[in-house]
């Protein structure tokens, strides 16, 4: 099986954890179609950890929990089949899951048989309660080997958080996503330390194997399993607009039979899905755009440049065809202004002597700016909010 995009799907982790249940998960089924979610590209219905019994059955099978679902699984998917969506599961490379339910840990071909009994379609792998005398790596080839011989296509989704160097060795088992970061919280700290933690792995990220950023909180608000503080919409836009760039998996975590317009809006943004879902998976770049760059009169202990934000970083991604998505993340608490993020049209590839100019398209606002006298000259960005272009060379 080969993937080619990054996955889009959704996460009962995030809001739910424990408290899932077959109404849930048929319901989320239904939102899929309902809330135009399925035809913006979301596909995968993921039940995350806390599904079993934990007591496997006399011949080691996993046990679905009778009282949260009480037709079993293969009724799941074929509910979730039949509105042509897929549906994902969850195990765990060690003893046991990390809430406590059996790991898969030597019973990977009996799992792996019976999640394609069960017609599931991507499988969640974690790594709590491990044993310490396998590598790391074995017990992912281990899940791995026996998923691809389990005569079913299941996507196999590593989460072992970036541990014991995973970045190394993840793709010798064919895992077509893998966790390269700890897990989210739903607040501004958390999106930003990912998406900073993540900034220098991209060279790890690309088709068939994509670096996941944990799932989504967009449209959380504080509320569920990861809760926290919450977020502002301007901040789930700048966390999605993140996730997008950086060719994450796009795994909704929030409850989406209650989601708010804004929430809705950010996450079935096509156009910016689209610079997620781009057919060439380029690795993006950062634009060393430093202050003194920009004006070479003055330099960065010039008072011009008091107060101005440090925290912001300019990156880019060609994308198939041509065009080049372009990205303004403002993570400090001051405004950015146009000094930190003019943009040379140099620094994206194109020569002042090819006699191009930048024409630039904001997916969130529909604004259009051109690059005049060598520079693409961005509006001021809010505190923690983000801009994020599509770049044409016209002229
Ligand atoms: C780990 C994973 C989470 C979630 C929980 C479930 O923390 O990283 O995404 O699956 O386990 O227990």
């Amino acid at each position: 099986m080969i993937v080619n995009k990054p996955p889009m799907g959704w996460n009962s982790w995030n809001t739910f954890a424990k408290d899932i249940n077959e109404e849930l998960i048929l319901k989320t089924a239904d939102v899929f179609i309902e809330s135009g979610l399925k035809d913006a590209g979301y596909e995968y219905v993921v039940i995350d950890d806390i599904w079993a019994l934990k007591e496997r059955d006399e011949k080691g099978r996993l046990v679905p929990d009778p009282e949260k679902f009480p037709h079993g699984m293969k009724y799941i998917a074929d509910y979730i089949h039949s509105k042509g969506l897929k549906f994902g599961m969850y195990s765990c490379a060690g003893y046991y899951t990390c809430a406590g339910y059996p790991g898969s840990f030597d019973y990977e071909w009996i799992d792996a048989a019976t999640f394609a009994e069960w017609e599931i379609d991507f499988l969640k792998y974690d790594f709590c309660f491990h044993p310490t005398c396998i590598n790391a790596d074995v017990l992912y080839k281990r899940m791995a080997l026996a998923l691809a011989n389990c005569g079913r296509d299941i996507l196999f989704s590593a989460c072992s958080w970036g541990a014991e160097n995973t970045r190394h060795w993840i793709k010798e088992t064919g895992a077509h996503m893998w966790r390269s970061t700890q897990d989210i919280f739903d607040s501004w700290e958390s999106i930003k330390t990912l998406a900073l933690k993540e900034a220098p792995l991209q060279e790890y990220n690309g088709r068939g194997c994509f670096n996941d950023m944990d799932m989504l909180v967009v449209g959380m608000y504080g509320k569920g399993n990861v809760g926290l503080t919450g977020c502002t919409d301007v901040e789930y836009r700048t966390h999605f607009s993140l996730w997008a760039m950086l060719n994450s998996p796009l795994m909704i975590g929030c409850d989406i039979r209650n989601m708010s317009d804004a929430a809705k809006a950010i996450l079935t943004n096509k156009e910016v899905i689209a610079i997620n879902q781009d057919p060439l998976c380029a690795q993006p770049f950062y634009i060393n755009n430093t202050k003194w760059e920009i004006n070479t009169e003055r330099k960065p202990e010039d008072p011009f440049y008091k107060n101005l934000p440090d925290e912001v970083l300019l990156m880019a991604k060609y994308l198939d065809g041509g065009d080049i998505a372009l990205g303004i993340f403002n993570f400090s608490d001051g405004k950015a202004s146009r000094w930190h993020q003019a943009v040379l049209p140099d620094l994206l590839g194109l020569p002042a002597i090819s006699g191009k100019v930048l024409e630039a398209t904001e997916l969130w606002s529909g604004e259009t700016i051109r690059s005049r006298c060598g520079v693409l000259d961005i509006p001021d960005t809010e505190p923690h909010d983000c801009k994020l272009y599509r770049v044409k060379v016209v002229g």
